[in-house]
């Protein structure tokens, strides 16, 4: 039989600190994660300098819960794998220089995963039978691509967005209509009480790029033009409108690299709707689709174990020279 491998995962990408421990790139044995949301609440938006305090605040407490979780301790775990970008630059120093002093002490190889790649890893823990190749589609408050994901070290990007991201339309749409920060999942059930009867814009390009920042600026437009405007048939209007844009390039995609699967990954696969037009149109092309249990969706580190379980078996190890790159590419 072959040993089981125990990756102690740690992410510090944005607001959330979160380190977890996962075996054999599949099974979530703890996931601890803190999230900030109630700090930054009160500024509408991340605010980096206070971020990366917070991170330095509670990382070694939800380390040491994390281990407790898991029942192991740090001699079980045979690498560390910690989040290396894209974020925030303090932010992700954090997790990197605590990943780097932990590595250091215990002897334990160092890996550098790619958040975007633990997005996608995030449907592993959750279909234990999904394998690649298939084709991904990450929404987040950060990102939004659809990648081809050849096996799980190689991916092509087919498309991206050109300039927002869907979690930063939601967000932003949230903010303007009144509901707070952050918006995705307030804009997603107030959408419930509304008919999507509103004409917006919807962007398409020859290739699998996107663009969200013409829908936002007219949601923003729409609201501020009419006060009375019916806030709930806005918000179902922006997410059907949103989610037409989303299924048109997997469509394409789909067809074009005669895939029978579609995942879905990112805080923003988290949206009732999106996952209900996504299920129809599986049923639709007939092929099957997937998505990560909530907590997976939004950012978590054991998602990030789960890519970084990957990047180990396939020999990769880092330096303690590594640093944090914020603008860090998908397959770098
Ligand atoms: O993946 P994530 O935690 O962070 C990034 O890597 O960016 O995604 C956070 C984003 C936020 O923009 C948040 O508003 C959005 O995911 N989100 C949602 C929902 N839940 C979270 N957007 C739409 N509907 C939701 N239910
Ligand atoms: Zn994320």
């Amino acid at each position: 039989m072959e040993k089981d491998i125990y990756i102690l995962g740690i992410e510090s990408s944005c607001d959330e600190t979160s380190v977890a421990v996962v075996k054999n790139g599949r099974e979530v044995l703890s996931n601890i994660i803190n999230s900030q949301i109630k700090i930054h609440e009160n500024y509408g938006g991340v605010v980096p300098e206070i971020a990366s305090r917070c991170h330095t605040e509670v990382i070694n407490r939800i380390m040491k819960e994390s281990l407790k979780t898991a029942n192991v301790c740090l001699n079980d775990i045979d690498a560390i794998a910690v989040t290396q970008g894209p974020g925030l630059v303090g932010a992700l120093l954090v997790g990197v220089s605590y990943a780097k002093g932990l590595s250091y002490v215990t002897k334990k190889p160092l890996v550098a995963v790619n958040h975007i790649e633990g997005h996608i890893a995030g449907n592993y823990l959750t279909h234990k039978d999904l394998k690649p190749p298939f084709i991904c589609l990450i929404i987040s408050g950060g990102h939004t691509h659809l990648v081809n994901v050849k096996s799980y070290n190689d991916f092509e990007i087919l498309g991206k967005t050109r300039d927002d991201a869907v979690g930063e339309a939601f967000d932003k749409v949230a903010r303007v209509v009144g509901l707070g920060y952050p918006g995705g999942p307030k804009v997603d059930n107030l959408a419930k009480e509304g008919e999507p009867n509103i004409k917006l814009p919807i962007t398409h390009f020859d290739n699998l790029d996107f663009s969200f920042s013409g829908i936002k600026t007219a949601v923003i437009n729409l609201n501020h033009k009419t006060p009375n405007i019916n806030k709930a048939d806005l918000c179902a209007s922006f997410q059907l409108a949103v989610t037409t844009m989303l299924e048109s390039n997997v469509r394409k995609a789909i067809k074009e690299y005669h895939s029978d699967k579609i995942v879905i990954a990112g805080g923003v696969s988290r949206n009732s709707f999106i996952r209900k037009s996504f299920d129809d149109l599986a049923k639709d092309l007939n092929i099957k689709v997937y998505y990560p249990e909530p907590i997976l969706c939004t950012d978590n580190a054991a998602m990030i174990a789960a890519s970084g379980y990957y990047n180990y078996i396939n020999g990769e190890r880092a330096k303690l020279n590594l640093n944090a790159i914020p603008n860090l590419k998908i397959g770098e």
